[in-house]
């Protein structure tokens, strides 16, 4: 499958994208390890959540999925089965990094195996932690990667100062953590995404913020079974954000979108670029913040991308690098090297796809330079496999001269399934949808952090 794509007219919309990616993965654990039924609304069913789902189905758990957005788990007190097989994680990181920690302190043993790219990525990350925890885990890959095979064994809790702001690293620990004996902290070197930490609370699981910032969970607890909806995936309203952003005049409204303050620094970034943005949180009631963003384009200028903000705006890199080659100066990302263990190396991916549509591009070490120029060509381009890259360069076709083509674009499975649609409506409006006013005047509008 590939997109073609040509320059979009004037953005004038409303819409809702699909089910949080990071957020769906957590909800199907923990409400699996759950005393009792849920029922998940929301869901995202990409090919990287249904891994999850499949995997939690060969451990034993009944998911039933009535609708495609919509799961039923019957969660069986933390009480996994030995899998009949190995566990095939696919293209998704979250499933494997997550499991690991959850098949580390179980009584059986068991084998995560994933696609060729995946089974590339370091897994070290996650080994380093849980084997200081007592997990018996082997990396049957070069270079400490996957497939991984793990001997079920008893936990302890430990301290864990984690070297990399990786929300995936906090993740597989805190999961080790509820199985372990006694307490474990884990200490992350700047905020990362704080999902897995707000599911075990909604799931009244206790959790304690240390006054040092480390994030410490006791074992032995089981979740309360309960309902939860989740919220529209801002990194994916995020290649429509840019898009609008990049267009002066252009105007979109996305709807029920997640707005967890630890996932909406790239609105910030937008701003510092000359985007005019409001956000309205509308319900805080299942602890994840959702709501409404509004955005206004204008001829967006340059901007440095750097230190702390990198891990919260991680996934949002590729695009926010277009939105880079689209204005006027200079664009900086620093410190994002971990870009390059991301489902490709996105940061030589993405200088690859803005060179071939034009831009002057510097790759660095741990990021990029790029000089934007208002305007880019169309061109062929590749994925690279990659759903962010894939999607990230449909976006950028919208902004060239002539045709874009995105050849190997179905990786956008991974986290978007309507994303084709969305980007075929953007490029051929049927109608302003558009209802005024949006957000009232009483929101709140970001000036820049
Ligand atoms: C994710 C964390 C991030 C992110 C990934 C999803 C998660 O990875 O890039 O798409 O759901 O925890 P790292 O934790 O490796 O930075």
């Amino acid at each position: 499958m590939e997109f073609r794509v040509k320059r979009a007219p004037r953005i004038e919309a409303e819409m809702t994208v699909p089910g949080d990616k990071s957020i769906s993965h957590r909800a199907v654990i923990i409400a699996a390890l759950s005393n009792g039924v849920c029922v998940l609304r929301g869901f995202l069913p990409s090919e990287d959540c249904m891994r999850t789902v499949g995997a939690l189905r060969a451990l034993g758990i009944r998911i039933e999925q009535p609708e495609p957005e919509m799961l039923i788990v019957h969660g069986k007190r933390r009480l996994l089965t030995p899998p009949p097989g190995d566990i095939d994680c696919g293209n998704s990181g979250t499933t494997m990094r997550l499991l690991a920690g959850l098949l580390a302190g179980q009584s059986f043993d068991s084998r995560l195996v994933g696609s060729a790219a995946l089974s590339k990525r370091p897994m070290e990350r996650v080994m380093t932690p849980l084997r200081q925890m007592g997990a018996n885990i082997v990396a049957e890959g070069p270079n400490d990667s996957a497939p991984l095979r793990i001997t079920g064994t008893n936990l302890r809790g430990i301290e864990y100062d984690s070297p990399i702001a990786s929300a995936q690293v906090k993740s597989a620990v805190l999961l080790a953590g509820l199985l372990a004996k006694g307490k474990t902290t884990v200490n992350e070197p700047s905020i990362t995404r704080n999902h897995t930490e707000l599911m075990l609370n909604y799931f009244l699981v206790r959790t304690v913020k240390e006054e040092d910032g480390g994030l410490s969970i006791f074992g032995d607890q089981t979740p309360e079974s309960r309902d939860f909806t989740i919220p529209g995936d801002i990194s994916s309203a995020a290649f429509w954000l840019v898009a609008a952003a990049a267009q002066p005049g252009g105007h979109l409204l996305v709807r029920d979108s997640g707005l967890n303050d630890t996932r909406t620094t790239l609105l910030g970034v937008l701003i510092r670029m000359g985007a005019q943005v409001r956000e309205a949180v509308e319900d805080v009631d299942q602890i994840e913040p959702r709501g409404t963003v509004e955005i206004t384009g204008a001829s967006l200028k340059g901007t440095i991308i750097q230190g702390k903000e990198i891990p919260q705006v991680i996934d949002e890199l590729p695009i926010l690098a277009v939105a880079g080659a689209l204005a006027s100066g200079t664009t900086t990302i620093r410190h994002a090297e971990e870009l390059r263990v991301k489902e490709t190396d996105r940061i030589a991916a993405i200088a690859h796809n803005l060179r071939a549509m034009g831009a002057q591009v510097l790759e660095l070490n741990d990021g990029l330079e790029i000089h934007g120029r208002g305007s880019l060509r169309g061109a062929r381009v590749a994925s690279f496999g990659d759903h962010r890259i894939a999607m990230a360069f449909a976006v950028a076709g919208l902004f060239a001269d002539g045709e874009t083509v995105v050849q190997d674009a179905q990786c956008v499975q991974e986290s978007y399934p309507g994303f084709a649609k969305a980007l075929d409506e953007i490029m051929n409006p049927k109608r302003a949808r558009m209802t005024t006013p949006v957000i009232s005047s009483l929101a709140p509008s970001r000036d820049d952090e």
